[in-house]
């Protein structure tokens, strides 16, 4: 099962937890703001049922694998702190994790960070137009797939963006719809 919750508003490191007591999300309050989660067992997940499933049902045709920690990734301390910079993208952003762990931070509807801690089998989508970042934890170690609808774009546009159409749309369906 995911684990979230809502953050404190301590400044120490971003890769603690900094979960606010008795601050629990559930995967219905994940689904409020359009996020989604799915468990798939990671032991030979290109032939899992349940992830070729989703891959048809949602035209998911791209797939890659990404290491991160100091070792694998390229530049890293640069893009530790890209991932760290709140943004959102004009498409999904789906991560399943396989081996490892981190923290993908997500906006409430009244602004609040939300923490979803990933582990293996852990797979989020985060809809088009939702504020987010990512963080490794202190293990320093993801392994994570990537998937996409057609050729990937993983441009992030840092917020502010409110006069995106993109996140114009992300918050006419889960902010302001009632
Ligand atoms: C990304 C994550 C870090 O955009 O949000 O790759
Ligand atoms: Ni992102």
């Amino acid at each position: 099962m995911v684990k979230a919750w809502y953050m404190d508003d301590s400044n120490e490191d971003q890769r603690l937890p900094h979960q606010r007591p008795g601050s629990d999300v559930t995967l219905d309050q994940l689904r409020d703001i359009g996020v989604e989660y799915f468990n798939i067992n990671p032991e030979n997940y290109e032939e899992n049922k349940e992830l070729q499933k989703l891959r048809e049902e949602r035209k998911y045709t791209y797939m890659d694998k990404i290491e991160c920690s100091p070792e694998k990734l390229p530049n890293y301390e640069e893009k530790i702190k890209a991932f760290f910079q709140e943004h959102l993208h004009d498409d999904e952003e789906i991560r399943y994790c396989l081996d490892g762990s981190g923290y993908f931070d997500v906006r409430d509807k009244n602004d609040e960070w939300i923490r979803i801690f990933l582990e293996a089998g852990d797979l989020i989508v985060l809809p088009a137009g939702i504020y987010h970042r990512f963080t490794l934890d202190t293990k320093n170690h993801i392994v994570a797939v990537r998937l996409f609808v057609g050729d990937p774009v993983w441009t992030p546009h840092n917020r502010p963006q409110e006069d995106m159409d993109i996140r114009k749309k992300y918050v006419a369906k889960y902010i302001t719809a009632a």
